[in-house]
């Protein structure tokens, strides 16, 4: 069948690599790619945005595609599984990922925590205000402990989250926030409790009543080592997460995945797709882990994907269309019991300002790594030239964590441009919780 890919970064050409590597694909386009995509078997780019539905309505028809995979959030915020399903010469088409009402578990981070209070999901304490409350939002502020955190109901490009250690400094934020700091997506604002513990993802695939569980993987935010300095998109990450063992994981199931699920099918949400749980593990009174949710999103992680698809053995063109007819308990996962390593090259800068259109040299030489392209276009001549700020990232697969990372931190020595930088320190803190 010919296949749709939404999406331009690393997260796209990873799933672009099991895409196309399944019998069951013809041809893939991806809309609008990166340099990665355009050199990829059966692959060609096309120069679509993701959120032009009435340019991938006349697209889908003429090139006959049959399955839509729906890489970042934007367009499924936008609601482009409901376009879909509205317009009857497109009804048939299998779109990965859910309506626009099941994407609000990440559009709205108010309606997530109301999910989770009606599902009795665990997550941080909380109360949402607006400018009409935010007497009310100053006196809740004054009985939580330090440190304050606050968060921007809306999407606001990753930075909506607000962590304060001063409680006045906290008040005049929530009032900066409700006075449109990140306009219209913080007109409401949840303040929530802190909590103090390990974060890592856990992603699931559902057909909004069957799912799989992926594997456990942790990303690396910040931009600076020892995890220092302002927030990215992701520095790197790692798969699995050792500590997310088997008592831990039947925790997540049973306390936060089977009733997010079932709460998705009893208020009518329609969700086929992925979900991203972020957790944090926060250790109890008797010294366990317990996990509780800090966020939900509906898509997968970038760059979270890069350590995760590498590791899924399954066809996955053959586990989407399980996903779009409803009955994925026919398929069973198989996932490569290695462990993954993802290493993400930066432009220097970034995630301030930082320059374009950089050469970049030496991925043909990467040999037992993969290299999946984010930001990065071809030039006239077909050299890969920077196009981002996160431009590259090397993953490796390997029989150990450490020497996961010891083969991506070798290879990606080979890897040169002008101003790159990248983490020297991606997994450590992970190793050093498992001596
Ligand atoms: P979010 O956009 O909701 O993922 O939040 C961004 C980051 O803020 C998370 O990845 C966490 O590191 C941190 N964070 C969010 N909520 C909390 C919380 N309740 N307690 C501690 N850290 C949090
Ligand atoms: N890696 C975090 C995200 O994709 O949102």
């Amino acid at each position: 069948m010919n296949i749709l890919l939404l999406g331009s970064g690393g997260r796209e050409h990873a799933m672009a690599c099991k895409i196309a590597a399944s019998e069951r694909c013809s041809r893939l386009f991806v809309a609008p790619g990166n340099a990665g995509t355009a050199n990829l078997i059966k692959t060609k780019n096309i120069n679509l945005d993701p959120l032009d539905f009435s340019g991938i309505h006349a697209f889908v028809l003429s090139h006959e595609i049959q399955m839509v995979v729906v890489g970042p959030e934007a367009p499924l915020v936008a609601g482009i599984t409901d376009y879909f399903a509205s317009h009857p010469a497109l009804r048939n088409v299998m779109v990965i990922g859910p309506t626009q009402k099941g994407a609000t578990l990440e559009g709205s981070k108010d309606f997530a925590k109301e999910f989770m209070s009606r599902h009795l999901i665990p997550t941080a304490a909380y109360q949402t205000f607006t400018l009409d409350t935010l007497k009310e939002g100053t006196q809740f502020l004054h009985s939580l402990k330090s440190p304050y955190v606050l968060k921007a109901d809306g999407l606001a490009a990753g930075k909506g989250v607000l962590i304060i250690d001063n409680v006045k400094t906290a008040e005049k934020e929530l009032s900066n926030m409700l006075k449109g700091k990140f306009g219209t997506a913080s007109s409401k604002v949840v303040v929530e409790q802190f909590l103090q513990g390990v974060e890592l993802s856990v992603f699931v695939l559902t057909d909004g009543k069957h799912y799989h569980i992926l594997p456990t993987a942790k990303d690396y935010k910040r931009i600076g080592e020892g995890d220092t300095g302002l927030n990215t998109g992701g520095m790197g990450s790692i798969s699995p997460v050792h500590f997310a063992d088997k008592p831990f994981m039947q925790k997540v199931e049973e306390r936060i995945v089977i009733p997010t699920i079932k709460g998705l099918r009893d208020e009518g949400i329609n969700y086929k797709g992925f979900i991203f749980i972020g957790l944090m593990a926060v250790t109890n009174d008797q010294g366990e882990l317990d996990p509780y949710v800090i966020e939900y999103n509906v898509r997968m992680g970038d760059p979270e994907t890069e350590s995760v698809f590498p590791r899924i053995k399954n066809d996955v063109v053959d586990l989407f269309e399980h996903v779009w007819r409803g009955n994925l308990q026919q398929t069973t996962l198989d996932i490569d019991p290695r462990a993954a390593a993802c290493v993400m090259l930066v432009a220097d800068g970034y995630p301030g300002n930082y320059e374009k259109g950089k050469e970049i040299h030496g991925i043909e030489q990467v040999s037992n790594s993969m290299v999946f392209h984010a930001g990065t276009k071809l030039g006239d001549k077909g050299q890969v030239l920077t196009n981002g700020g996160r431009v590259l990232c090397v993953t490796s697969l390997a029989e150990s964590m450490p020497s996961a990372l010891l083969h991506t931190y070798q290879e990606l020595e080979k890897i040169k441009w002008e101003g790159l930088y990248f983490r020297h320190d991606i997994g450590q803190d992970l190793l050093r919780m498992m001596i």
